[in-house]
């Protein structure tokens, strides 16, 4: 175990709010929740605090997400029934059996940079890991990642980050360019694929739209890859931040689920989350109104001393460790089991090919451009590689 020491070096621009009664931000008519209990409650209740209504949102222009219609942003009972067209794709059983050819990928991804004795953790590993085995699963071209890195770049980053002008034009291409790839379902179906499950998928007698299916893969291959990048890219800030942790996962091994966990509570790529409140209600004992937001603070309720003993500290056996990392309730995240995978896959194997590892220090790190997700650009390191 190790406290935070005052340097938080390794992880740059990350201020959690501290735990504290909620409070109202008249100017974005927002309410801030950052108690444990409060932010589970929040997202349990999805009749008072809804995940529709995306419209209006304050932290977004709209041309956000807005034009694809995705679970993520559904109530009930359409979100029920839209998330049961995928969710057996998504079973930890299913999952599982995705393991030997994520370990094929993470093998392939080392041998192009093992002997140069350094990588980028993102650019050379963490982000082509998911996104090959998210395209693999909806049988899109894994030859076009680099632009999908480009449209999660956009997606997820601040309004300020890119011209309004260029969101619109990448959200207008991914339009297109999933339009194809149905298209061309069309004139050769195929079967084993996630879009085949949801071309062929029937809800109440009549098929998906095209706006819907192409919501679903947008969310998919967004929500499915910058996440679990920056999860394994934050593991190494950990480790940079508490050798001590790397020094015990090198040792023993069968830690490294455990760590991860730690990890997604210490330091979770998705911070926030949103919610828009459809009747007067009360947050924290105080009167919020119909037509306010909610943001509740996923990376402070994580740190609440009432859940979580010792909450400031990284601790790699931590157990129970019921972080909010995942969301909860009726929108917990699909892929849990799947980015739990491919972190523990993707550790098992770096650590057990490279040895020593140190992050390259000359290089200072940068987070990414975003509201809610957190992570940083680039993570060198350094290290000898296994004989
Ligand atoms: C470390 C990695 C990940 C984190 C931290 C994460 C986090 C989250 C969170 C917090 C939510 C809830 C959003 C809300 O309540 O508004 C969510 C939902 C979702 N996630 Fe993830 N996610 C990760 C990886 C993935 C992966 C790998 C996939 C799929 C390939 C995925 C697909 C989804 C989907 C489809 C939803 C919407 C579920 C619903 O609305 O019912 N996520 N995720």
């Amino acid at each position: 175990m190790t406290l935070i020491s005052s340097d938080i070096s390794s992880f740059p621009d990350f201020h959690p709010i501290p735990v504290q009664d909620a409070f109202y931000e008249p100017q974005r008519t927002l309410w801030h929740v950052t108690r444990y209990h409060e932010v589970q409650r929040i997202l349990t209740d999805y009749h008072a605090f809804s995940s529709a209504h995306r419209e209006h949102n304050p932290f977004r222009r709209q041309v956000a997400m807005g034009q694809f219609i995705s679970i993520i942003g559904m109530d009930p009972p359409r979100h029920r029934q839209m998330r049961g067209l995928v969710s057996q794709a998504f079973t930890p059983r299913a999952i599982a059996r995705l393991e030997p050819r994520i370990a094929q990928i993470c093998h392939e991804l080392l041998e192009r940079v093992i002997v140069n004795g350094r990588m980028d953790v993102i650019d050379d590993f963490s982000y082509p890991l998911p996104v090959t085995v998210i395209a693999e699963m909806l049988g899109i071209p894994v030859g076009d990642r680099s632009t999908f890195r480009y449209w999660s770049n956009i997606v997820i980053a601040e309004d300020e980050a890119y011209p309004e002008d260029e969101r619109k034009r990448v959200l207008d291409e991914m339009h297109t360019y999933f339009g194809h790839i149905l298209e061309q379902w069309h004139k050769e179906p195929k079967e084993d694929d996630l879009i085949s499950d949801l071309m062929k998928a029937e809800l109440d007698g009549e098929q998906l739209s095209v706006p819907e299916i192409i919501g679903f893969c947008t969310l998919l291959l967004i929500a499915g890859n910058i996440t679990t990048t920056n999860l394994i890219g934050n593991a190494f800030l950990c480790f940079d931040e508490y050798p001590d942790a790397l020094a015990q996962l090198y040792a023993d091994p069968s830690l490294i689920p455990n760590a991860i966990e730690e990890v997604l509570r210490f330091l979770p790529p998705v911070i926030a989350l949103s919610r828009y409140i459809t009747a007067d209600t009360k947050i924290d004992g105080k009167q919020a109104q119909e037509g306010q937001w909610v943001l509740p603070w996923i990376q402070s309720a994580n740190r609440d001393e009432e859940q979580f003993a010792d909450a400031q500290v990284f601790d790699i056996h931590r157990n129970p460790n019921r972080h909010l990392t995942f969301g909860h309730s009726i929108h917990f995240c699909l892929g849990a089991p799947l980015a739990r995978l491919e972190a523990r896959v993707a550790l098992e194997i770096m650590l057990a090919r490279l040895k020593e590892i140190k992050r390259d220090r000359f290089m200072p790190l940068e987070r990414i451009a975003s509201q809610f997700i957190y992570g940083v650009k680039h993570v060198p390191i350094a290290f000898t590689p296994a004989v």
